[in-house]
């Protein structure tokens, strides 16, 4: 079996799920082993976070099972704010229950008292079904101890960002905090981050003193936890590769026929997965580049065999970040990927560390005149001087992203830069998409349009005055 994630039909009560091989049998098997066996068989079992970053979910699970501090939470990731994705939307939708247990499970491998799903409040479908898979499974009784809340969130993309999450869940607005969820949980009165000492382990209540580690994990993958416990790491093991075992469930969107969510093994390629679960490029057009989110290193077309997996986007010098896949064809124009990119992320920065929030609208505009055919090479030279200083002091990794993107379209496309130089004009003007998704289904994708009105307070202008739509 190598698709297990997503069943064909959608799983819509308790009772199908139990009737399912996994379901209820998950959270049985940990109590059988115990916590830090079930930590074990997570560990041996290699899965990765499929939240972006590909962190061993072991090895995550121990570090947080062993941080000192009386109090432990865990927060589900499903804030889906990355451009291009909609697994986790899809997971949701398909089947709730192998994620409610999932959390049940990781909660109780960690010793979390209480724990967090996330999701955007636009998300009304999904945050439906996951209410009632909670419910059903509390009135079941299979959440034991465990103290399960469903927080519906902003739309801001650093809703997702964990360390923002955190500060969602407290009733704040998404800017990320200093500190990792392991090391400053929530309600948290410590690590202090001034002079004060304090004890980390003195808390035991929402509002004590403690660091309360917290573990966060997507949607995704708490949803392979269940399994792995039923059938063991071994099973899982023989899917995908040695380094990115299991499957990975991947978006397909942009310039392609059909987009849509699919479950595959790691380890296929990128034009297969493309093919398989978006359709291909349109007829007579072929595929020039390829992001994985707006987080990682462009793929060219030269690179669009390389594995589905962790390792293989690494080689390449990108990254397979969440799995979501935009695909732009030969009729784009890299000048205006690299503006849109850069708007996006420079709009979204919360400007709570300066060179983030003035690099990228800084580095945005000099894309902007370059587009517009009204830059020089002093646009260039500012937008390389900014790249360098993006990241300085930056609380989180959304400067990164903004460094990695745009550094990787100017390394792969430097021709197309100098072209709108000289020409003084777009020589491929089209309506470029971002493919922030509000819907995908039946090979159609919704985007979020309104995010070309957004503006960097975070304030949306009215509809007449909407930038971006040239
Ligand atoms: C700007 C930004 C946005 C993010 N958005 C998401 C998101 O929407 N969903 C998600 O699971 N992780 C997101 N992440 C990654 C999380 O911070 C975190 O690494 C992840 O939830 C950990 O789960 P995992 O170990 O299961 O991958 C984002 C990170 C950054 C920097
Ligand atoms: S790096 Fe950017 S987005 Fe992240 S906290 Fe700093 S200003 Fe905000």
């Amino acid at each position: 079996m190598s698709v297990f994630l997503l069943p064909s039909e959608p799983i819509e009560s308790l009772d199908a799920y139990l009737a399912t091989d996994v379901g209820g049998s998950g959270v049985r098997r940990a109590h059988e082993l115990g916590p830090a066996e079930t930590i074990d068989v997570v560990s041996r079992s290699g899965l990765r976070g499929r939240g972006g970053g590909g962190f061993p979910t072991g090895q995550k699970w121990a570090g947080v099972a062993a941080q000192s501090g009386a109090r432990r939470y865990l927060v589900c990731n499903g804030a889906e704010g990355e451009p291009g994705t909609f697994k986790d939307r899809a997971l949701l939708r398909a089947n709730p229950y192998q994620l409610v247990e999932g959390m049940v499970i990781a909660a109780f491998a960690v010793g979390a008292a209480e724990a967090f799903i996330c999701l955007k409040a636009s998300f009304r479908r999904e945050i439906d079904a996951v209410t009632r898979a909670v419910q059903e499974f509390q009135t079941a009784g299979i959440c034991g101890d465990c103290k399960v809340t469903i927080v519906a969130g902003p739309d801001e993309y650093l809703f997702g960002e964990e360390k923002a999450m955190l500060e969602v869940i407290e009733g704040n607005e998404p800017l990320p905090r200093w500190l990792p969820p392991y090391l400053h949980g929530l309600f948290a009165t410590a690590p202090q981050m001034g002079w004060q000492s304090h004890d980390v382990a003195a808390g035991s209540t929402n509002s004590g003193g403690g660091s309360n580690p917290t573990l966060v994990n997507n949607v995704e993958t708490l949803s392979n936890i269940p399994h792995i416990l039923v059938r063991g790491a071994e099973w899982f093991r023989s899917m995908g590769t040695a380094d990115s075992p299991g499957t990975i469930v991947t978006t397909v969107v942009g310039d392609v026929v059909a987009p849509d969510v699919g479950e595959v093994e790691m380890g296929a390629s990128l034009r297969a997965v493309i093919d398989a679960v978006g359709s291909g490029p349109v007829a007579g057009r072929s595929v020039k580049a390829v992001f994985s989110g707006v987080a990682n290193a462009v793929v060219t077309a030269r690179d669009l065999d390389v594995s589905v997996s962790y390792e293989g986007f690494e080689a390449i010098g990108s990254g397979m970040g969440s799995a979501g896949f935009i695909v732009y064809d030969d009729t784009t124009c890299m000048v205006d990927a690299a503006y849109r990119f850069s708007r996006f992320l420079s709009i979204e920065s919360c400007g709570q560390c300066p060179p983030c929030k003035l690099g990228s609208s800084a580095i945005t505009e000099h894309l902007e005149r370059i587009e517009t055919g009204v830059g020089n090479d002093g646009d260039l030279d500012a937008i390389t001087g900014w790249l360098g200083h993006v990241t300085d002091g930056s609380r989180c990794f959304l400067a990164a992203e903004e460094q990695i993107v745009i550094t990787s379209i100017l390394r792969a496309f430097p021709e197309e830069f100098s072209e709108h130089i000289e020409l003084g004009r777009c020589p491929r003007p089209r309506r470029l998409p971002i493919p922030k998704l509000i819907d995908l289904a039946d090979g159609r994708a919704v985007y979020d349009d309104s995010i070309w009105r957004k503006q960097p307070d975070w304030t949306y202008a009215p509809i007449e005055r909407a930038d971006g739509d040239a």
